[in-house]
């Protein structure tokens, strides 16, 4: 068993990817190795390139991710934590599966169609390409599972199709086909002002999405002016349906918790969100704060976060060696 996940260094960790993504990073990093299993984690900073961003940018934001995923519970010492770049065979397999993907199964990603926008003609050609990087990033390591949030399932189904007809084409058995695990606990965490849109680094309102970097202070008060609905929360998750603000609010507070939704509700079946909403941000403060500091105390020696992502690069790169030299050869290539 091999999981294998990865994060773009988009500025700071956010609610979204925490509870979506990283949350069960950590708790993979204990099932997996408990089972004789590997977990892998890195900073996709080639992903990151895809939209434009200031290179001083980009470097720090690297070692910030580096520091949240390290502060939130990743260790590296069991984890084989690194960066993207810093191995070079992601970007050497992906080429090679820009030969077995189909430009049909790259025009059905809703990704691109969502950043791209209006301006097709003017996105990059690596946003168009993502998915196939993507790809690259789990069947070279033949990932068994891929922990992710709901938006990335439709990449991860493009990467089976591509093994699949890699394998077929070449008539050869080297990738084995990941299986995304989409945690139950938080599907998707949407924003905290319109609950029709996801939690994400691009909404432009700052209201919209709590930060691991946030202070005690705004955190609670995002929590406090989240849009929600006059009404009382009900006694069962079904009578939630269409009042999205208060399900979205609700489905946090049991990832934070470590509880379930229904279990949560139950709680407060009757009250208001006067009652609901300190609750949570309390909750919040309590649980993200001590990330948030230990964070603060990492980056203190930034030095020791790159000699992290430098020796967790030389572990990803002894086993992506042999599976591109394998694909490579595979194809035919004088590798
Ligand atoms: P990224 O950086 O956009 O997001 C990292 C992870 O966080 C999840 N996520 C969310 N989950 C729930 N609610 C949200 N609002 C929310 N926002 C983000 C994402 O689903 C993701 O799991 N393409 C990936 C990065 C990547 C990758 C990979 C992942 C590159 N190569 C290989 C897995 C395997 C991405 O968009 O990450």
């Amino acid at each position: 068993m091999r999981v294998v996940s990865g994060i773009k260094p988009t500025g700071n960790l956010h609610l979204g990817n925490y509870l979506g993504a990283v949350k069960q990073w950590v708790a993979m990093q204990d099932q997996i190795q408990a089972q004789g299993g590997e977990t892998m984690y890195f900073i996709a900073d080639l992903h990151g390139l895809t939209e434009f961003i200031a290179p001083a940018e980009l470097t720090a934001n690297t070692i910030e991710m580096t520091a949240t995923l390290v502060a939130a519970g990743i260790d590296p010492e069991r984890s084989i934590l690194f960066n993207q770049a810093r191995v070079p065979a992601h970007s050497e397999l992906a080429w090679l599966l820009n030969n077995v993907a189909r430009v049909g199964w790259l025009n059905r990603m809703t990704q691109f169609k969502d950043k791209a926008g209006k301006n097709r003609e003017g996105a990059s050609v690596g946003l168009y390409d993502y998915p196939v990087l993507m790809a690259a990033d789990v069947l070279l390591y033949n990932a068994t599972h891929v922990p992710v949030g709901e938006d990335q399932k439709q990449h991860l189904e493009l990467a089976r199709d591509i093994a699949t007809k890699f394998n077929a084409d070449y008539d050869s058995d080297l990738f084995s086909l990941p299986e995304p695990l989409i945690s139950a606990a938080a599907p998707r965490i949407m924003s905290l002002r319109d609950a029709t849109a996801k939690m994400s680094k691009s909404n432009p309102s700052e209201q919209s999405l709590v930060k691991l970097i946030d202070s005690d202070e705004v955190i609670a008060d995002k929590f406090r002016k989240a849009k929600t609905d006059p009404d009382l929360l009900p006694a069962t998750m079904e009578e939630l349906d269409g009042r999205p603000e208060a399900r979205n609010l609700l489905t946090i507070f049991a990832a934070l918790a470590d509880r379930s939704p229904q279990d949560v509700l139950s709680e407060f079946a009757g009250k208001g969100f006067g009652a609901f909403k300190p609750a949570l941000a309390d909750l919040a403060v309590a649980k993200l704060a001590p990330i948030r500091d230990e964070m603060v105390r990492l980056l203190d020696d930034r030095a020791a976060i790159d000699s992290i992502l430098e020796r967790g690069a030389e572990k990803a790169r002894a086993l992506a060696t042999p599976t591109l030299k394998a694909a490579q050869r595979a194809m035919g290539l004088l590798a």
